[in-house]
């Protein structure tokens, strides 16, 4: 039988960098022993209860059948009341389409923007999704380094060199997954001026914007020039802990709301009423949640990047926002790779090799924030026994290659 040929478009580096994530699976399997899973970026805090509660009341009073298309009014309003709040842009509750999660979202943006022969730009390193999310438009994906000698911050050259007659949109996420690199407001500022000199869209992935850890999240939706080129992609996902409840959205200029409910028609036809009225609570109820997480994060970041900082054969900077930390590993002999399949074989510590989030990323681990202090803690002893073991073995480096 044939697939269509897009079908090639949405296998790629995505989906590989997750087969560390599966043999860690395996030896636990296997061995029955403890692995720590520091692969997933997933919220180890329960759903905060006052939105479960919600959630159950809801369906209890009969809400289990069709919702409005996009959304029902109150949870429009909700998501944008609070982007406003988080980034000074007043949006309508119009311009709001809710969808199941911002990976959803993620698509019908890309869906309604790019086409075949358009070129879309994207970071390198990037989430891993993004290559099958563009790539299922039929644009092309051209990246733009973020150099790990630069911390992997957004190099404003480069982003204007990859620019062409035939790009359509620059897709940016801030805070970055998996590097943790926050965009600051002059970078916010040229790049819409870029866009705008260039006739481009902007989507913003903004899932990490209410976990920074410095200055407060920015948006470059909110600047001038962007009312009409700028999609803002976000969710509850990682803010409130409610990631498998598959609530996200996207704030698009209204003309391009409606292009996104017809899409939204034909593929999704609403999120579940109970789970949009659960989403009102969390929206306008759960702010001291949110902000305890928030600190349970930057309390976690500030345990581990130091302690791998300060182990022979590594380096770890602090991320600005989001939830991983990435530990460079190019002093320790090994290539990332060959770094977390001993890692996992020897101290049962699954971390995810950077390659699978682009090339910039080689010589990195992905580590997830995820996990109670004593779990990380103990990760990082075992790293710490495995990196004094690397240096017994001699095969530390004294300068990264
Ligand atoms: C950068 C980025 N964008 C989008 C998503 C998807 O989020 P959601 O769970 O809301 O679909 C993730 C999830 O990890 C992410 O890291």
């Amino acid at each position: 039988m044939r697939f269509a040929s897009r079908v090639n478009r949405l296998a790629g580096k995505g989906a590989e960098a997750w087969t560390l994530h599966a043999k860690a699976l395996d030896q636990q399997h296997e061995t029955g022993k403890d692995v720590l899973f520091l692969t997933v970026g997933e919220p180890d805090f329960d759903t905060p209860l006052a939105i479960q509660q919600a959630a159950i009341a809801s369906m209890r009073s009969g809400n289990t059948h069709y919702s409005p298309i996009v959304g029902t009014k109150a949870l429009r309003s909700a998501i944008a009341d609070w982007h406003t709040e988080l980034t000074d842009q007043p949006v309508s509750a119009e311009q709001v389409v809710v969808t199941s999660g911002a990976q959803c979202a993620l698509f019908c943006a890309m869906q309604c923007l790019a086409q075949p022969g358009d070129e879309v730009i994207a970071t390198d390193p990037r989430y891993s999704t993004y290559e099958a999310v563009i790539g299922a438009t039929g644009a092309d994906l051209v990246s733009v380094p973020l150099l790990p000698d630069r911390n992997f911050t957004l190099d404003l050259a480069s982003l204007r060199a990859a620019v062409t007659p035939r790009t359509r949109v620059i897709l940016l996420n801030s805070p970055h997954n998996p590097t943790g690199a926050v965009l600051h407001p002059d970078t916010l500022e040229a790049v819409a001026a870029l866009c705008c000199e260039a006739d481009v869209w902007l989507v913003s992935d903004e899932v990490y914007g209410a976990l920074t850890y410095g200055p407060r999240h920015r948006s470059p939706a909110a600047l001038p020039g962007m009312e009409d080129r700028c999609v803002v992609v976000s969710s509850l996902s990682k803010s409130h802990a409610m990631t498998g409840w598959r609530v996200g959205w996207a704030i698009a200029p209204e003309a391009m709301a409606g292009h996104l409910y017809n899409l939204v028609l034909s593929m999704l036809y609403s999120c579940p009423g109970f789970i949009q009225d659960a989403s009102v609570v969390a929206i306008r109820e759960a702010s001291g949640e949110v902000r305890r997480m928030q600190a349970a994060y930057r309390r976690r970041r500030d345990l581990m990047a130091p302690w791998l900082d300060a182990l022979p054969g590594l380096s770890c900077a602090s991320p600005e926002g989001g939830m991983f930390v990435m530990l460079d590993v190019r002093r320790s002999g090994l290539d990332a790779q060959s770094f977390a399949e001993r890692l996992l074989a020897e101290e049962r510590v699954a971390v995810l090799p950077g390659e699978g989030f682009g090339k910039q990323a080689a010589g990195f681990c992905r580590l997830s924030l995820g996990f109670s202090d004593e779990t990380l803690t103990e990760a990082c002893r075992r790293i710490e026994a495995f990196t004094l073991r690397l240096e017994a073995e001699n095969t530390l480096l004294t300068a990264a290659p």
